[in-house]
Order: structure tokens, then C-alpha cells, then sequence
């Protein structure tokens, strides 16, 4: 298990100083929770980790004591980031907390999103605007600017296999300029992945960052065997957890507070027995197979008169806008078998940390293959929660 997570680069900005600030946490925790929801859309690799709580380090950017922080090397540095996209999802995220790291060293920090859908989207609106707010410059990612800044940087970071597309796109003849500057930060290990139309320029960079052994191992090989071409310097580096959800997690008054908080807000008592699954709902995540277990488990307990606490599930993650026709059958599901008092839908939220306060067991049930290893597991970890897991065997690191 990934216990040697600490070492990330999320812990490191433990030289933030704030104070314990519990009462302000709580609120946070509950405003996010309850008043904004956001919608994402359904992409790859979007485990659970979309749901990490964004930090806010506006707040706290004025006591940062830049001497101590293990990024301040990065100080005035510039820094371009390419994200694939800009949504809720595992990846944009990851890179978000690395650019308000960054920021929070004053390093100056570019970023650009390579796909973008051509109406005004909601979602990607508000996610500029928080990184704008927070010094962040947001450039179009086609364009003689993106060309000159990924020409002036120190450091360009592609987000995601996919965001290779980017490179020959945009840069054109600059392409190898900017190659040797280049830090590849893959997160997922579909096949459909494994494609020189993305990946023709990764041996050429300066490293690649994975998030653990195992996809690392898996990418070596496949690189090798499906495309012929070699790994350049690969770097492993676990998932983190937020500082954020750190706070929560380790603050035993506060997780009491959003204990009760949810809890009531679901209708689920004290002394019950509450499961969850904290994904985006699609089917890749296995919520139906969840929610099938939960109630097979219901009836176990009533045929063999088990004497236990009332059970009670909750699905975090509902997202009637993007995976609708899944969602429906689920939801028929629960109708069907009327379980409806004690199954729980809650919409996506950017804040998971108050659902892990208030459940009892974690289930991480991703299905489809290529799964990441979602961060809510650890998230989970660091609330000492049980966690079922049921992963694709290539999913572990
Ligand atoms: C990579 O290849 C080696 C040798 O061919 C094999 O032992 C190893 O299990 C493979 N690893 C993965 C993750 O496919
Ligand atoms: C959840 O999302 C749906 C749309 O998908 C929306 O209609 C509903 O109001 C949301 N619920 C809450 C509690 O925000």
C-alpha cells in the first residue's frame, strides 16, 4: 500500500504556517459540500481523485516562509503547464495543487489547456478564475504566446500522455527546442495510450514522472514492445494527500462536526453503519456492482437474522448531466428493490473530506481496465478508514 506517500510533493508545503483553524475549516468544508457542486465531464482517468479539495493558498500566501519550502529552489522560476483539458478529473487537479505550490514559491506559473470545448463551459470557467486569483496565468494553448513562453521557460510539465498532442500542434519546428525541458507527468496506462501519435516525442525529454512502480513498469515495457521506443529518465512519485485534508483528517473535533453534519443531512443515525463509494459515477467505477453487494448484503443479514446496526450506503459522485443513462439504472435499482430510505446519491463535490468524516467503510471498486490508482484510497487511509478494494491487477503500485 502506498504508505510511503508522504514523501509527495503535496506534504511538502507543510512549511505553510497557518494555525489550526478548525471552526473556519468546518465551515469551508460545509459550504463546499453543500453549495458547490460541480458537474465534469466523464474523461479518462478520472478517478476518485477529482474529488480532492482544491487548496486554498490565497489566504495563506503571505505567510509563507519561502526559505524553508523544499520547492523554494523553484523561486522566479517560470514555469509552463500543459493540461490536457480543465475539469474535475484526477489529472487537471494534480496539476492545479502543483501550480499553487509553485505559486506559493513565487515561481511564475503558465498555464495552458490543450482541449477545450468550444462552448463556454461552466466547470472550466470557474477552475480559471480560482488559479487566475491565485496568480496563475492562463494562456490560450494555441498561439505565438504559448510558443514564446514554452521557449522562455525552465521547466514545461505535460500533463497526461495525451497532452503529447500538444507538442508537435503548437511548437512545430520548436518542438525539439523544448524537448530537453520537458518533465512527462503520466498518471494513466489505457492501451489506447500507447500510441506514437502521443507519445513519439518521450524519449526525448527530460524525465517522466508516474505515479508508481508498477505503471512505470508497465509503460517501460510497452513503450518497448508495442512502439519500439525507450523511456526517457523515469522518476516515480506517489500520490499525496492535500494539506487541506490532512488538516480535516487529523483533527479529531472537526471530523466530529462533519460527522454529525452529514450525517444528518442524510438521514443516517449515529450508531448505523454507513458504506460509501466516492467516484464520479460511471460504469468503469463499478457503482452498480456496489450497489448490487449492498443489497445482497441486506438480505444476507435478514435471512440469517444477523443482529447488527442499520446498514446505509452512499454513492458520492452523482452526476445526472454527463452519465445519465448509468445513473438512471442505478437509480431504477434502488427504486426497484426500495432501498431508497437507506441508499444515498450526493452530487460531485470538489471536497471529499467531510463524506470521508462521516462514512464508517470505503469501497473502491474501478472495473474498467487501465484504472489509476484513484487517490481517494489513501485519501481514505489517512481518515483510517477500512477500504474494500477490488483493483485491476495492473492498477497497483
Ligand atoms: C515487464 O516485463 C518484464 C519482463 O519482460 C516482466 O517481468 C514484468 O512483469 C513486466 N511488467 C509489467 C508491469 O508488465
Ligand atoms: C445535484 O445535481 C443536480 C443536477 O445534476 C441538480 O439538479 C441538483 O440540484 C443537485 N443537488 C444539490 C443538492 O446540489
Amino acid at each position: 500500500m502506498p504508505t510511503h506517500s508522504h514523501k509527495t510533493m503535496a506534504k511538502q508545503s507543510t512549511t505553510i504556517s497557518i494555525q489550526k483553524r478548525w471552526p473556519l475549516m468546518i465551515l469551508l468544508c460545509i459550504a463546499l459540500s453543500t453549495a458547490i457542486a460541480f458537474f465534469i465531464g466523464n474523461n479518462s482517468c478520472n478517478s476518485s481523485n477529482f474529488n480532492s479539495p482544491i487548496h486554498d493558498f490565497q489566504s495563506q500566501s503571505t505567510s509563507v516562509e519561502t526559505e524553508e519550502s523544499p520547492l523554494s529552489f523553484m523561486k522566479s522560476k517560470l514555469v509552463l503547464l500543459v493540461s490536457h483539458e480543465l475539469s474535475l478529473s484526477g489529472g487537471p487537479l494534480l496539476l492545479m495543487e502543483l501550480a499553487f505550490l509553485l505559486r506559493a514559491v513565487r515561481t511564475r506559473v503558465v498555464w495552458v489547456t490543450n482541449q477545450k470545448p468550444t462552448e463556454s463551459d461552466e466547470v472550466i470557467f470557474s477552475l480559471e478564475q480560482k488559479m487566475m486569483e491565485r496568480g496563475v496565468e492562463v494562456l490560450s494553448a494555441r498561439g505565438q504566446e504559448a510558443v514564446d513562453t514554452a521557449l522562455k521557460s525552465d521547466l514545461v510539465i505535460l500533463n497526461t500522455a495525451v497532452a503529447g498532442k500538444w507538442l508537435d500542434a503548437v511548437l512545430k519546428e520548436n518542438v525539439p527546442r523544448v524537448l530537453p525541458k520537458v518533465l512527462w507527468w503520466i498518471h494513466e496506462m489505457r492501451g489506447h495510450y500507447f500510441k506514437l501519435e502521443y507519445v513519439k516525442h518521450l524519449p526525448f525529454v527530460a524525465g517522466a514522472m508516474i505515479d508508481s512502480h508498477t505503471t512505470a513498469d508497465y509503460w517501460k515495457n510497452r513503450t518497448r514492445e508495442r512502439l519500439g521506443i525507450k523511456m526517457p529518465a523515469t522518476y516515480v512519485v506517489h500520490l499525496g494527500n492535500s494539506k487541506d485534508l490532512m488538516e480535516v483528517a487529523e483533527d479529531s473535533v472537526a471530523r466530529r462536526v462533519l460527522r454529525e453534519h452529514i450525517r444528518e443531512s442524510l438521514g443516517v443515525r449515529k450508531d448505523d453503519l454507513l458504506f460509501a463509494i466516492i467516484n464520479s459515477v460511471s460504469r468503469g467505477k463499478g457503482q452498480d456492482l456496489f450497489l448490487k453487494s449492498f443489497y445482497e448484503a441486506l438480505q444476507l443479514i435478514e435471512e440469517k437474522k444477523l443482529r447488527m446496526p442499520s446498514v446505509h450506503a452512499v454513492v458520492v459522485g452523482s452526476d445526472m448531466s454527463a452519465q445519465t443513462k448509468f445513473e438512471t439504472e442505478l437509480r431504477n435499482f434502488v427504486a426497484e428493490k426500495k432501498i431508497q430510505d437507506i441508499v444515498h446519491f450526493v452530487n460531485k463535490t470538489l471536497n471529499v473530506a467531510p463524506y470521508l468524516a462521516s462514512i464508517d467503510v470505503l469501497v473502491q471498486n474501478s472495473q474498467a481496465r487501465g484504472e489509476c490508482f484513484g487517490r481517494i484510497t489513501i485519501e481514505a487511509m489517512a481518515f483510517q478508514l477500512p477500504v474494500l478494494v477490488s483493483l485491476f491487477p495492473f492498477s497497483f503500485p
